[in-house]
């Protein structure tokens, strides 16, 4: 199989590597907006590296992957699906909802597999939480908790171009909510602040670097996901679900970074995650090894373009009642898209 990566970055190096070591992948065609990017990163992977994302499409790949900003990957992503060939988004699929409705629209009228890159959905703990609320053994669901803090903020550039806390980071606890739980939300309240450090880079982006969001579900059950930028002990990733009969929890390893206060405890043995790629970097080649069956025509998206859609609602319902300091109802604010829009 020959897949294509467009896009170097932070996320498109590490997907360099793991997709270079798949068995399945028989060549690699890389290209980043700068070309010594792409050499550095094809030479150390035995890539072959490609002038522009459209070189990399008349390359004849099988299937192509998308890691470069957010701003492109609409564009990206219709030009892999314009070309007939499967691809992996990295998140957000748009930088705005309604733009995530025209390309899912889009997508499903082209009939050509489109996956998102949510990799929770690929870590071990998180999928054991969701067979045991798929098998009832939580009995009916009444609350679900989930935490993603950083460690320290991305970069001021990237943070300009990030959408806000709510659609660049919060919006991966959307999602695994909603994946886990199998329901909807159809309300949000959301606060944020600033505080945790240079207080500019987030204000220039309209952004906050903590932030609190209450989540409604559609049967009732009640969500609460909480999101910081600055987490001093590292990178916090969590999941609880709690139901009448049984409460589960994901994210409980010894590199949960927080430090036991009862006399005694031993747990988390430690050391602290302190990097998203090094706590999820199993869930990251989990995610990619599905990608590839996606491509071979072995599996089923996974993480589809609707689920995208549906999760880019709750992240804007959030910005908007951080702004409004109301709660939104995705209801009053969700425009669907229709092809041709
Ligand atoms: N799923 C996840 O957990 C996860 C994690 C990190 C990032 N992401 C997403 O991945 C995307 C990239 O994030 P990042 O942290 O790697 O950003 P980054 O800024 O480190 O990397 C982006 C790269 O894209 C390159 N680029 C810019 N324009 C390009 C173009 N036209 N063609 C090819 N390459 C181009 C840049 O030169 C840069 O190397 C973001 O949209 C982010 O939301 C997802």
């Amino acid at each position: 199989m020959k897949l294509g990566l467009i896009g170097l970055g932070r996320i498109g190096a590490f997907h360099a590597e793991t997709l270079a070591a798949l068995d399945t992948v028989d060549e690699l065609v890389v290209t980043d907006a700068v070309p010594a990017v792409t050499e550095r990163v094809a030479d150390r992977v035995g890539a072959t590296p490609a002038g522009s994302p459209a070189d990399v499409l008349a390359a004849g790949v099988d299937g192509v992957l998308v890691a470069a900003p957010t701003a492109l990957h609409a564009e990206l992503t219709l030009a892999g699906v314009d070309a007939g060939v499967p691809v992996f988004c990295e998140k957000p699929l748009a930088p705005t909802p309604a733009e995530a409705e025209r390309v899912a629209a889009a997508v499903t009228a082209a009939g050509v597999p489109v996956q998102v890159g949510f990799p929770r959905r690929f870590d071990p703990a998180f999928r054991a939480a969701r067979a045991a609320v798929e098998k009832g053994e939580l009995g009916k669901l009444r609350t679900v908790r989930s935490t993603t803090l950083d460690p320290a903020p991305p970069p001021a550039s990237y943070l300009a171009g990030s959408g806000g806390i709510f659609h660049d980071c919060a919006v991966h606890d959307f999602d695994a909510v909603r994946w886990v739980t199998g329901r909807e939300v159809v309300e949000v309240y959301a606060t944020g602040s600033l505080g945790g450090g240079d207080p500019d880079a987030f204000a220039a982006a309209g952004d906050v670097d903590t932030a609190a969001t209450m989540l409604t579900f559609d049967d009732g059950t009640l969500g609460l996901v909480s999101n910081t930028r600055f987490n001093g002990r590292g990178y916090d990733v969590r999941l609880e679900v709690h139901g009448v009969a049984d409460s589960v929890a994901a994210g409980l390893d010894d590199g949960l970074p927080l430090r036991n206060t009862h006399p005694g405890a031993t747990f988390p043995a430690g050391p602290p995650h302190t990097f998203f790629m090094d706590r999820l970097a199993t869930a990251f080649r989990a995610e990619l090894a599905a990608f590839v069956d996606v491509v071979a025509g072995r599996a089923a998206v996974p993480c589809t373009v609707d689920d995208a859609v549906a999760v880019a609602w709750i992240a804007e319902a959030a910005t908007r009642s951080l702004h409004t300091g109301r709660p939104v109802r995705i209801a009053e604010i969700r425009e669907p898209a229709t092809v041709g829009d």
